[in-house]
């Protein structure tokens, strides 16, 4: 099943390093990223889960709970998890779902083409506090992702929800924001008292409150 922006994240039930996951239970009414790796004892999938670890307080001040997903058995993840935390300077401090059946990684089309291929693909999905699939992202086995990008994505969407502007190119958090094309500048006049700069009348620049 291809999971589309804006579908609803499916939920499952399957086993973890923090026990057995009911996922939509388990997020509760949080944002969540969840992303999978190709397989334990793998290099760049411990860099990963080291730097998911040391971000963590970053993610809980986006309400974000952040769950990994590796086709191996819980035994086999406790086993790496010591490695994780020998070599990467931070203990897990989020679940690592134990995939052995590929359930969810079925279920969330995270294996590759190649009929023969057991190991997932690097697949991140953000999935907000209503449950909808907000962000997906496929990366090659050897490449590792950039969560600091991932978290740049989730200050854009929950700027974006709740404020008539979109994030321009390389925007981070703090910078200017764009005005969103449907808004009249009679509109926009009462939207950002603190005014805006317009470039173009389709581009709009303006600040927003941190
Ligand atoms: C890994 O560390 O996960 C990995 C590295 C190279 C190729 C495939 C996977």
């Amino acid at each position: 099943m291809t999971i589309r922006l804006g579908d609803r994240a499916p939920d499952f039930t399957q086993d973890s390093t923090d026990g057995r996951i009911h996922f939509d239970e388990w997020r509760g009414d949080n944002w969540a990223i969840l992303f999978s790796h190709p397989a334990d004892f793998t290099p760049v999938c411990t860099t990963e889960l080291g730097m998911v670890a040391h971000l963590k307080p970053e993610f809980d001040k986006r309400r974000v709970k952040a769950i990994g997903l590796s086709v191996d058995p819980v035994d086999s993840h406790a086993k790496w998890a010591k490695d994780i935390e020998e070599t990467q300077g931070t203990a897990l401090n989020f679940p690592l779902l134990a995939d052995a059946d590929r359930k969810v990684a079925q279920l969330y089309d995270m294996l590759p083409a190649d009929a023969a291929a057991t190991a997932t693909v690097r697949s991140v999905f953000v999935i907000d506090a209503k449950g909808v699939v907000r962000l997906t992202l496929t990366y090659p086995a050897a490449t590792g992702r950039n969560f600091n990008e991932i978290l740049r994505v989730i200050d854009s969407l929950q700027l974006t929800d709740t404020a008539k502007v979109a994030t321009p190119v390389n925007w981070q958090h703090g910078d200017d924001v764009v005005i969103l094309p449907s808004i009249s500048n009679e509109d926009a006049d009462k939207l950002f008292p603190q005014g805006y700069r317009q470039v173009k009348p389709y581009l709009r620049m303006t600040k927003v409150a941190n």
